[in-house]
């Protein structure tokens, strides 16, 4: 029997690598589309004629369930969010109903359409917020953004499920991930297109906020594997996805430029903009449970990343301008 999956935040750089993950897996794979009106699924195109796209929107629970009944699901992967943590400050109501309640609709509507199947919620680091690193499946949270809070949320949420009605729902706590199909306005997506651009003319500078944030960059294609692993384990369980390593932005920033032989220090510039009221200082993970239970460990660390990002930027860059 060929799998079914359905993935909300499909067009997200996750859910387009999970796609073909699962497509070459030979699911066959549903995704949610929001109607936008100009086009959002620029990351997916390529599979357009393997991918099943529906339009839904995480914060209608009727067309939830009405695809949940019409796909018949083995697995869902729960990633559509508002995932940008600079902007729930600026929108923490809509922050909360898309990337908290948007949990609670999907688990809900799974357990009302009384469909037996396996849930991944998308959890995240910055639920640790404020907690000092390494931090582990049992490190306590301490939000730091609206978007925390509705992830510490959704977190619970899923655990309830688990445990109120028995649903296998498992929680991926995952450490910043990235890829030259990261979003342009996370940190590292923001410096590496700009890079490309300064080398080609472009550009003169790049403004950023704050440099001492420690993160523990991992590459998104090799973390959605982690999600496939935690859906086919015997129980459901919450995981802890990260490379254990810490870099700053700095050095994500000395890394990108040096890889086009540019010194960052002659083009970045602070741009007070870019500070957030609260800060999350050091994210760190420990992923040891995960390497133990899943088999699971990343291979590309932040100097690699970077370069690929980099790499893939200068590509598209150069493209634009040969048009
Ligand atoms: P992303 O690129 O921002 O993708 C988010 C996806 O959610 C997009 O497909 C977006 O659609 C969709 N979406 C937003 N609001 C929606 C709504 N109301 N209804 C339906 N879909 C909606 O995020 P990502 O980096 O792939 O991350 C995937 C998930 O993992 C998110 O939940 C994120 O919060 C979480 N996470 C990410 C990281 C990371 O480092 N990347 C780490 C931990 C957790 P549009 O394309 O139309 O905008
Ligand atoms: N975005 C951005 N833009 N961040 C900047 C900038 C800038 O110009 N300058 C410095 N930073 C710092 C931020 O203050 C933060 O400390 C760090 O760079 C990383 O910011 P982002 O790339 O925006 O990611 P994030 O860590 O806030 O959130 C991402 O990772 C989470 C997992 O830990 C997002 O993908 C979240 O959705 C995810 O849950």
């Amino acid at each position: 029997m060929t799998k079914k999956a359905l993935i909300t935040g499909v067009t997200g750089q996750d859910g387009s690598y999970l796609s073909e993950l699962l497509l070459e897996k030979g699911y066959e794979v549903h995704g949610i589309v929001r109607r936008t009106s100009t086009s959002n699924i620029e990351r997916v195109a390529h599979l357009s004629t393997a991918l099943r796209l529906h339009y839904g929107d995480v914060t209608e629970v009727s067309r939830l369930m009405l695809l949940l009944q019409q796909i018949q699901p083995d697995e869902v992967y729960h990633l559509a969010s508002q995932s940008d943590v600079r902007a729930s400050f600026d929108q923490p109501e809509f922050t909360g109903e898309v990337t908290g309640m948007g949990t609670t609709r999907i688990l809900e509507a799974i357990r009302l359409v009384d469909l037996d199947c396996r849930v991944y919620q998308a959890s995240s680091s910055e639920m640790f917020g404020a907690s000092l690193p390494p931090q582990n499946e049992s490190t306590p949270f301490w939000p730091r953004s609206p978007y925390a809070a509705a992830k510490t949320y959704a977190y619970w949420v899923a655990r309830n499920y688990r445990e109120a009605h028995g649903m296998f729902v498992a929680n991926g706590i995952m450490f910043n991930h990235e890829s030259p199909r990261r979003g342009m306005t996370f940190v590292t997506r923001k410096i590496t297109h700009a890079v490309a651009r300064i080398k080609a003319g472009y550009d003169r500078k790049l403004y950023l906020g704050n440099l001492d944030a420690v993160r523990d960059w991992g590459y998104a294609k090799e973390y959605v594997e982690a999600m496939w692993l935690m859906l086919q384990a015997d129980k459901p369980s919450d995981y802890v996805v990260a490379t254990g390593t810490a870099y700053t932005v700095r050095d994500f920033a000395e890394h990108a430029f040096g890889y086009v032989g540019l010194d960052w220090r002659e083009f970045v510039r602070f741009d007070d903009r870019y500070l957030r009221p609260t800060e999350v200082d050091s994210l760190i993970g420990d992923p040891s449970k995960t390497a133990a239970e899943l088999g699971w460990k990343s291979k590309v660390l932040m100097p690699e990343l970077a370069s690929l990002m980099v790499e893939e930027d200068l590509r598209i860059v150069n493209a634009q301008r040969a048009e």
